[in-house]
């Protein structure tokens, strides 16, 4: 396992980061998380070497943080640090904070949490929890001990993540990055930020929840031509571990073949290790993934709202998805949302509304009827 530095914190950390958003049911299709394989699953973890452990107070039904705590006994608690997040959700006031947070340490068997992360934030709800006085209770838990590290985890956009990271002291910084998002969310500009800061980050969603771990027909025939052979897995990580401002990377794994063959992969990547024609390679294939994209749709909404309640912008984002990854477009849970809410395409008449505000000149109209019969296609 490489460790890497953590910024400005001056301590370093396993490279690759357990994430403990995935444990699996004891049955297929059963939410019950199976304790047993995932307190075995962790401990592997930690025997290979991670010494950083991501949760959250909602994961898996509120019950990963059970399941952590458990698993960290016996002796495992002092070989790791934790990170584990305060929902908005869930806090109106800072009674609410002290009792959420008191909750945690005692689900988690411990009476400090290494990284504390306000979770999920953008602009809006980190003036919302502004409002409520959470930086003064962060500031307060750390001079108490019950917390080491103030953070925050992100998904809103670069502007967002700009603002954010430069209004308060920040310890760490929990961001979605892969080499398909350097342009999305806070993407490399934010990375590079933080990294200009001395913020240490934390990766998320690096194998985009596990999509970039099977690559299609056109992005496996760039691997395959490539003279050293790695899995797309590997290459993932390895682009990750290239960027000097990373330092930890999440991988929720379900099953013990994918935290040995983690501890394999982060056993060999480092900062700086890519080579010209590697780097050269991961953008082909960046592209590759790319070229697969149904229609040009930026999801500015210009669209919206249709008057028939179409979900265009997010229609054609599952679309684009569903082809770029490709995935069966019945396990996924936008478009069962765009259903359930009855935003689909089959509500479309053809008014055109949406081709007249669309600075992208699309034919919005035909590429719905198209995009709905491929997705709903049974
Ligand atoms: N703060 C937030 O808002 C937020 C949001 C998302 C995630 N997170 C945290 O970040 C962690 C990581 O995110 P993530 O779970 O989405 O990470 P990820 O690494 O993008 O995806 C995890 C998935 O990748 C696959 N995988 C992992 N290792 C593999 C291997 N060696 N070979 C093949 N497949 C492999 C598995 O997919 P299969 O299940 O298909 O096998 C696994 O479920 C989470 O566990 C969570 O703790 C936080």
């Amino acid at each position: 396992m490489k460790y890497r530095p953590m910024g400005k914190l001056g301590i370093s950390a396993s490279a690759f980061g357990l994430g403990c958003m995935r444990f699996n049911g004891t049955a297929s299709g059963d939410s019950v998380i199976d304790e047993q394989k995932a307190v075995s699953l962790i401990r592997r973890a930690i025997d290979g070497g991670v010494t950083y452990l991501d949760t959250a107070y909602v994961y898996l039904d509120k019950t990963s943080e059970i399941v952590l705590g458990k698993a960290l006994q016996d002796g495992y608690r002092d070989r790791v640090t934790i990170a584990t997040k305060m929902p908005l959700e869930y806090v109106h006031n800072r009674a609410e904070m002290e009792a959420l947070l008191d909750s945690e340490l005692k689900k988690l068997q411990t009476d400090h949490i290494d990284f504390y992360l306000m979770h999920g934030i953008d602009r809006a709800k980190w003036e919302s929890f502004k409002a409520i006085g959470a930086p003064a209770f962060f500031d307060d838990m750390k001079k108490e001990g019950k917390i080491r590290y103030k953070c925050f985890s992100f998904h809103g956009p670069y502007e967002d993540f700009e603002y954010i990271l430069q209004d308060y002291d920040w310890d760490m910084v929990q961001i979605q990055y892969n080499f398909m998002d350097i342009e999305n969310q806070a993407g490399e500009k934010g990375l590079k930020l933080a990294g200009k800061l001395g913020i240490p980050v934390v990766i998320m969603e690096g194998l985009l929840g596990g999509r970039l771990s099977r690559a299609p027909s056109n992005v496996q025939a760039l691997y395959d031509a490539f003279p050293v052979r790695r899995t797309p897995v590997e290459w993932a990580f390895r682009w990750l571990c290239n960027h000097p401002e990373v330092s930890v990377v999440l991988s929720g794994c379900n099953e013990a073949e994918q935290i040995d063959d983690n501890l394999r992969i982060f056993d060999t990547v480092e900062s700086g290790i890519m080579s010209e024609e590697e780097c050269r390679l991961m953008e082909n294939v960046r592209l590759a993934y790319l070229s697969r994209t149904k229609i040009g749709c930026t999801g500015c909404r210009y669209c919206m709202p249709c008057p028939n309640g179409v979900n265009i912008p997010g229609i054609f984002s599952v679309w684009n998805n569903v082809s770029l990854y490709d995935t069966d477009p019945k396990w996924n849970w936008d478009l069962k949302r765009i259903i359930e809410n009855g935003q689909g395409a089959d509500h479309c008449i053809g008014c055109g509304a949406c081709e007249a505000a669309c600075p992208q000149h699309l034919d919005i109209v035909e590429k719905l009827q198209i995009a709905w019969k491929e997705l709903t296609a049974e």
